[in-house]
């Protein structure tokens, strides 16, 4: 028997399988974008991901997938010669690296191995270097499953006065972001990671120091993408078509997180991450990511040839995700966003037992599930 696309369970760090209530809002005949009721939606999603970024800040929803976000924070905010340091443990720090040079001359680059958390020593030995105009930094790194210490990093950063650019995008809806209580000035998230929804959305979170800056100055770098034009007054403004489908749908998986809690929805990423990590060692794997500073959304596994490991799951109807870059075919990441549960997690530890057998890998057999049905049954005694 084999799966075809349809039928696949995305054990994916996004995109992630979606709720048939998400794909039903995708099926909504055509909106007009600037109908009240659709700029009402659009408003309320607006201000539910500012609420569970913990901030008061505007959230300004753009038509387009994460990285436009990352290049709309830069390219709106950095001046050619604006001094960056960008943090990097990874390939999505690294791009952000990336995209600070395509705007400025004077960048940075503070690099820790990858599979090594940031940690506020990090910072303060890289704030040397400065004064930074903008510091850039990604909370949690999808490439590697490592979670950086953010109230840490941002006390380091605050106190710099450098403008902070987080990219929260596999944090946001399914880990703590503090917005508001770390400082943070500009936060990035997307739609099809933990907020569950297809992808094609992203969204910046600004503050109003930030914004009144950016007011004095007359515009960014990029037309489509400069975040001034999205702001009327204290309100947001979407001066182009919105991908109304799309919108939708993220606005029925905020509904989601809004029902189950957002600090319950946190609790259950945080228990299938366990759960993940515990299986893995049962198998007497071992975690990429440092000790202390895993992922609670995605969990990168050391496996060779982790390549053929992912098309062999791929086999049995899951699909895993290999390693990025330098980690290609050294990991395999095991995304638990979104939906997520203990069914997702057993069956997914299944799966990589069967094709890790398929394939004579060297790992302690019948224990993964095992080892995971303990963990949630000790839980349940608690
Ligand atoms: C942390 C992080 N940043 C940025 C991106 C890039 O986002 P996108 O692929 O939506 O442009 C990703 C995608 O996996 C990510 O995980």
């Amino acid at each position: 028997m084999s799966f075809d696309d349809d039928e696949l369970l995305l054990l994916t760090p996004g995109p992630v399988s979606v709720h048939p209530r998400v794909l039903k809002a995708l099926s909504n005949p055509i909106r007009y974008h600037r109908n009240k009721e659709f700029l009402e939606a659009l408003d309320w999603v607006s201000k539910f991901i500012s609420k569970i970024e913990g901030t008061q800040n505007l959230t300004i929803p753009l038509t387009g997938s994460g990285t436009a976000a990352m290049d709309a924070a830069l390219s709106s905010i950095s001046k050619p010669h604006s001094r960056i340091l960008s943090l990097v443990n990874g390939v999505f720090s690294k791009r952000m690296y990336d995209i600070a040079k395509y705007y400025s001359d004077d960048v940075v680059l503070y690099e820790k191995v990858w599979g090594k958390a940031i940690t506020k020593e990090d910072v303060q030995l890289a704030l040397e270097k400065g004064p930074f105009d903008i510091v850039t930094i990604v909370q949690n790194e999808t490439s590697t499953g490592v979670l950086n210490p953010m109230k840490e990093i941002m006390s380091e950063i605050t106190k710099s006065g450098a403008v902070s650019i987080v990219d929260g995008i596999t944090a946001v809806g399914g880990d703590f972001v503090e917005v508001d209580k770390w400082g943070v000035d500009v936060m990035i998230t997307a739609s099809q990671k933990c907020i569950g929804a297809p992808p094609g959305m992203s969204f910046i979170t600004i503050s109003d120091k930030v914004m009144k800056a950016l007011e004095q100055d007359s515009r960014g770098r990029s037309y489509y993408l400069d975040v001034r034009n999205y702001i009327k007054g204290n309100n947001i403004n979407i001066p182009f078509t919105t991908s109304t489908p799309i919108l939708l749908a993220v606005g029925e998986a905020l509904k989601m997180i809004e029902e189950e809690g957002i600090n319950n929805r946190i609790a259950r990423h945080r228990l299938m991450a366990q759960a993940v990590r515990t299986g893995l060692r049962g198998m007497g794997l071992s975690i990429f990511a440092e000790e202390g500073y895993e992922s609670n959304t995605v969990t990168a596994v050391n496996l060779q040839n982790s390549n053929s490991v992912v098309a062999q799951a791929r086999q049995y109807g899951v699909l895993f995700a290999e390693g990025q870059g330098i980690l290609t075919d050294k990991i395999l990441r095991f995304g638990h966003m979104n939906l997520v549960g203990k069914r997702e997690v057993l069956i997914g530890l299944a799966t990589l037992e069967l094709a890790l057998k398929d394939l004579n890998a060297n790992f302690i057999e019948d224990k993964g599930v095992l080892s995971a049905l303990k963990l949630f049954e000790s839980m349940r005694s608690q």
